[in-house]
């Protein structure tokens, strides 16, 4: 597709949709705890739509209404063995959370997913779930999908996280919910905390002390209802936009401010960009605020270590917020990012370069000598949701025409994605 031509600016408010994460996991709680939960704001990508459909062939009645998300919860022991495959679509979300659910549910299930599932590592949570009980096996011996599980009886485990993964330390805190005693999960360095605050919110008890998650097993869940805050996820792409194309001003309405998820705000800020928050509302059971965004120089920096889980997802489109700062920026220690919906490393390294960016690709990150101007191309989603809205967002400040191949993909976390955008440019 043909994608915008380049605005004098961006102007205007957006209304972020919901957020990805908190959207799955609202599913995940309401199915199996008991009584009615109602979503609102649930975010209705692709990805969450899976989540739902899985829960269905599980035999969950889940009504999705045109603005909200009903589910009627019957605990866990209310999941049916499925009579089809549960298809995850593209979400790894999906597959590890609902592995840690099934591995102590006594039936059989199938998991499948689309290419890119078929790519990335599950032994990161079949490990764990296997060492408590969980019979799971899958090609490449458990490797890949398909996945197949035989759930039952699980036993408690301690268990230190090799990777900083809140996939993984939430399968391990579903599967700890059904073990017979105390679970103690700990991560190398704090991932978002999603599944710890939902715990919580629909009536279940979960210890926290620094970077060690203790769970008792044997708990049973109260429905909730539970309001999704906007994914700071998709409000990255325009927090980029509107600092990168001259003379905007944005305001981002109720975007998620968990502090496990910022990490864009801090690089923002160190580069010198204008971001300003404000409606802060901290005492919610996950924190949400407006953010304001305005046009600004930006100078290069270091993003590295402990806070790179805190804007993993947010990197590709860091990246080409880098393409325009002064000076060089350098990410490193996101070797994660190999073993996304692509290899992410590769795909923004190759589709920036074909826009003329001085980006080159190292073993854990990237190098960016930022201040070149972008001409357009034929550049390509490699059908990565953030890939291709990072590429839709360059398009804004491309000298020429750039045209997007695979950009359906963006559905998976964004489907108003291009409303959203072409609302605020002027011309
Ligand atoms: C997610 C965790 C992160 C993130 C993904 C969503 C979650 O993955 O990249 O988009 O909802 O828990 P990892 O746990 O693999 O780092």
């Amino acid at each position: 597709m043909k994608l915008i031509d380049t605005p004098a600016s961006l102007q205007g408010e957006i209304l972020v949709p919901g957020d990805k994460s908190i959207s799955h996991r609202s599913v995940m709680f309401g199915a199996i705890a008991n009584g009615r939960t109602t979503v609102t704001n649930f975010l209705m990508g692709d990805d969450c739509l899976s989540t739902i459909s899985c829960f269905q062939k599980l035999g969950v009645h889940i009504d999705v209404q045109k603005d909200k998300v009903i589910i009627e919860g019957n605990g866990l022991d209310g999941l049916i063995e499925p009579k089809e495959v549960l298809d995850v679509g593209n979400s790894g979300t999906t597959i590890r959370l609902l592995s840690g659910i099934l591995a102590g549910r006594e039936f059989h299930a199938t998991l499948v997913g689309d290419h890119s599932i078929g790519k990335r590592p599950m032994t990161r949570v079949v490990g764990p779930l296997r060492t408590m009980g969980a019979k799971i096996d899958g090609r490449n011996n458990g490797e890949f999908t398909p996945l197949s599980i035989r759930g039952g009886s699980l036993e408690p485990i301690t268990y230190e996280l090799p990777v900083a993964s809140a996939q993984v330390k939430s399968a391990i805190i579903f599967a700890a919910l059904q073990a017979n005693g105390k679970t103690t999960v700990i991560e190398p360095l704090a991932t978002r905390d999603h599944t710890e605050r939902m715990i919580k919110r629909f009536g279940g008890k979960i210890d926290i002390k620094d970077k060690a998650i203790y769970i008792e097993g044997g708990q049973s869940l109260t429905a909730a209802d539970i309001h999704v805050p906007g994914d700071i996820s998709s409000a990255a792409f325009f927090l980029v936009a509107a600092s990168i194309v001259p003379n905007s001003r944005v305001l981002l309405k109720n975007v998620g401010l968990n502090p496990t998820r910022t990490g864009i705000m801090d690089v923002l800020k160190n580069m010198g960009a204008s971001v300003e928050i404000s409606q802060n509302e901290s005492e919610l059971f996950e924190p949400v605020g407006d953010i304001t965004v305005r046009t600004s120089n930006l100078t290069g920096t270091v993003i590295e270590g402990d806070i790179i889980p805190k804007l993993i997802d947010e990197i590709p489109i860091i990246a080409l917020l880098a393409t325009q700062a002064s000076g060089t920026t350098v990410i490193k220690d996101a070797h994660e990012l190999k073993v996304k919906e692509t290899n992410r490393i590769d795909t923004v390294v190759q589709e920036l370069q074909k826009l003329g960016a001085d980006i080159v690709a190292t073993d854990d990150g990237m190098v960016i000598k930022g201040g070149t101007p972008l001409s357009g191309n034929v550049v390509n989603s490699h059908g990565d949701h953030r890939i291709g809205m990072m590429l839709a967002v360059a398009s804004l400040i491309c000298e020429g025409e750039l045209t997007l191949e695979n950009a359906e993909a963006i559905s998976v976390s964004y489907p108003t994605f291009f409303e959203h955008l072409t609302g605020l440019t002027q011309n």
